[in-house]
Formats: C-alpha cells, structure tokens, sequence
C-alpha cells in the first residue's frame, strides 16, 4: 500500500486551533492563506529570500514558506492578524502607522511581524552581526540604525522603504521598553 501524502493536522494561529487536512507537501504559508483565509501573511519569493511570508512560530520569526505545515503543529502561530493587543494596535504596527514605514505595503506584514521578534531579541540581549562586544556581560547594545538594518535584513522592501522603517523599529523599541517599565510598576 502506497504510504498516505497527506494528514488532518491542528494548527494552533493568534491562539485559535485549527484542524485541517493538509497534502504534507502544503507549506505553513500555503496553509494560512488558502486553508484558514489569513492571508495578511503575503507570499514574495516562496524560496526563502524576501521575508514578505515572515511569521511568529514559539515567539521565533520564520519565513512561512520554508516551513512544512505538518512541522507547526503543536506549536503557536502568530501572524500579522494576531499581533495586535485586542484593539490596541502593537507598538510596531503603531509606528509603522505613524512613520509611514511602508509604500505599498506588501512587505509590510512581514516586517512587522519580524520587528517584533527583533525588538525582543534585542531586549533579551541578543547580540547581531552588528554587535560590536558580544560578550554577554555587555548587555543589550544600543539599538543603533546599523543595528536595527542588521537585525531585520531579511526582509526586503522592494519599494526601498527602508529608512521610514529603521525609524518606526526604533520608535516601537522605545515604546515597547515604556511599556515594560509601566508594567514593572
Ligand atoms: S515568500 Fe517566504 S521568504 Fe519570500
Ligand atoms: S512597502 Fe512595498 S515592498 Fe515594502
């Protein structure tokens, strides 16, 4: 008996399951856009290149088309719909809005949704390519424009919106830190 090319799996996306049958060829891109109708994740290049399909999967930015759906079940799916605190909008989309860090706006869910990851990683120390002392001692660098560039260049903007969107990563960085401070009150 031939073995079976496809699964009924549960995704789990913004915090809602998901069960559905799936060719397990079908990438984690394929599954958001044309099973559930999410189709704020936008598919570029589909190889891996562009991060126009960039998606949080445990809170870890990935590029959906390089993921097999079969591989994301039982884990957490966030994408550009579930960013967003209720109807406040997440202080990267905010500044986005504000700064007008995109043009068109087809690589823009992805970035937003690769700030976010950025930002946090950032927070937590991680150190980029850019970092000049990486020793953990050193603590977070300051999130510099090269940093920031660095950070998020996997994602292209076939636009060049690049500048406005250095500027709305810093301004939510900021944000995001005042409101960590609230909190911690
Ligand atoms: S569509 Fe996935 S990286 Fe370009
Ligand atoms: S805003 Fe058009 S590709 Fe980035």
């Amino acid at each position: 008996m031939a073995p079976s090319t496809s699964s009924v799996i549960t995704l789990t996306v913004n915090g809602e399951k998901h069960t559905l049958p799936v060719d397990h060829r079908t990438t984690l891109l394929d599954a958001l856009r044309e099973h559930l109708d999410l189709t704020g994740t936008k598919k570029g290049c589909d190889q891996g290149q562009c991060g126009a399909c960039t998606v949080l999967i445990d809170g870890r930015r990935a590029v959906s088309c390089l993921q097999l759906a079969v591989a994301a079940e039982g884990r957490a799916v966030t994408t550009i719909e579930g960013v967003a605190e209720g109807d406040r909008l997440h202080p990267v989309q905010q500044s986005f809005l504000d700064l007008d860090g995109y043009q068109c706006g087809y690589c823009t869910p992805g970035q937003i949704c690769s700030a976010v990851a950025a930002i946090e990683e950032h927070a937590a120390g991680w150190p980029s390519a850019a970092t000049a002392d990486v020793r953990p001692e050193a603590g977070p660098p300051p999130l510099t424009d090269e940093e920031i560039r660095e950070r998020m260049s996997g994602n292209l903007c076939r636009c060049g919106a690049y500048v406005s969107i250095v500027q709305a990563v810093a301004r939510a960085a900021e944000e995001q830190a005042d409101r960590a401070e609230e909190a911690a009150v």
